[in-house]
This record gives structure tokens, sequence and C-alpha cells, in this order.
């Protein structure tokens, strides 16, 4: 059984990744109402990783006995002055969630909750790459400024990428939530 204190706090922490998702969704339409594709597809792709986040926790707190509770969503930002603007917003919004999960880690270790712990700890790693990738972005827009050119390549690379469903989470998507088998 899930303590009741991780409940509440993984219920808060669904929050934030579903607003995660709802940012980087608002990023997403200002990059493809811009003019830029790519990073319109590096927001849409980040939105569905952002989505998955949250079914961790979701798959994680049915697991163990306890109660999802949504909670309404705010509405973070919806515009920016440049990609740049919106990079960096991306970068200080990961390093909020960084701290976040960081204070999670310690709330499972107080409440010697070794399960929640071990969820966490996926969660850390996966915060230093997630800091890192828009990091990168938006050094490398700094150092084009305001170069239509670097602009457009940028654009180009950030719209190779991919969503890939994680395997231990497909058959949430698949027919029924798989939670129990
Ligand atoms: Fe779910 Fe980007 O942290």
């Amino acid at each position: 059984m899930i303590p009741k204190r991780i409940e509440d706090a993984f219920n808060e922490q669904i929050r934030h990744e579903l607003e995660s998702a709802y940012l980087y969704l608002a990023m997403a339409a200002y990059f493809d109402n811009g003019g830029f594709p790519g990073m319109g597809r590096w927001m849409r792709a980040q939105v569905q990783e952002e989505l998955t986040h949250a079914m961790r926790f979701y798959k994680h707190i049915i697991e163990r006995g306890g109660e999802v509770r949504l909670q309404p969503l705010n509405i973070l930002a919806h515009k920016w002055d440049s990609p740049l603007k919106a990079f960096e917003a991306a970068y200080e919004h990961e390093k909020f969630i960084t701290g976040k999960i960081h204070e999670l880690v310690k709330l499972a270790q107080s409440e010697g909750d070794y399960a929640s712990n071990s969820l966490l700890q996926w969660f850390v790693d996966e915060q230093v790459e997630e800091e890192e990738s828009t990091l990168t972005v938006a050094q490398q827009l700094r150092l084009i400024g305001g170069d239509g050119r670097g602009l457009l390549m940028i654009d180009r690379e950030l719209g190779q990428r991919t969503f890939v469903l994680p395997p231990e989470l497909a058959n949430l998507y698949a027919q029924g939530t798989g939670i129990a088998g």
C-alpha cells in the first residue's frame, strides 16, 4: 500500500507533469504558428514525453492500491519573444521539475518507501537528460543570435526528433489499462 503522504505528493506531481505537457504544447503552437515546424515537432514530441512521465506516477499509485485524483491544470505561459526565450523558459521549467523530483526523493526516503524511491531514481536520471536537452538547444540558439540561416538549420535538425513510447509503458496505451496484467 502506498503511504498517504506519498500518494498525495505523487498526485501533485502528476499535475506538474501534465502542466509541463501543457506548457510544451503551448510552445509547439508558438513554433508551428511562427514558421518553425522543426521546433514545433520537437516540442510535440516533448509533450508526449511529459504525458508518459505523468503516467509513470499514475501507474505506480494504482499498482499500490492508491487513488489517482486529477487536479485542475494551470497555463504556465503561452507567448515568448523568440525561439531562444522559449527554450530558455523550457530549461528553467525543467530545473523547477528537477527540484520537485528531489523533494519527492527526500519524502520517499523519510517515509521509508523503498518502492517509490526506486521509481524516483528513474526520474532523477531522466531530469539530467531533460535539463541537458533544453539547455543544449538554448545554447545553440544563443550562439547563432538572430542569424536566419542558422535558425533554419537548427529548425531542420530539431525536426528530426521522434517520440518512442517506452516499452514498459506500452500496455498502458494498448487495449485496457494493462495495469492488472
Ligand atoms: Fe517530466 Fe520534462 O520533466
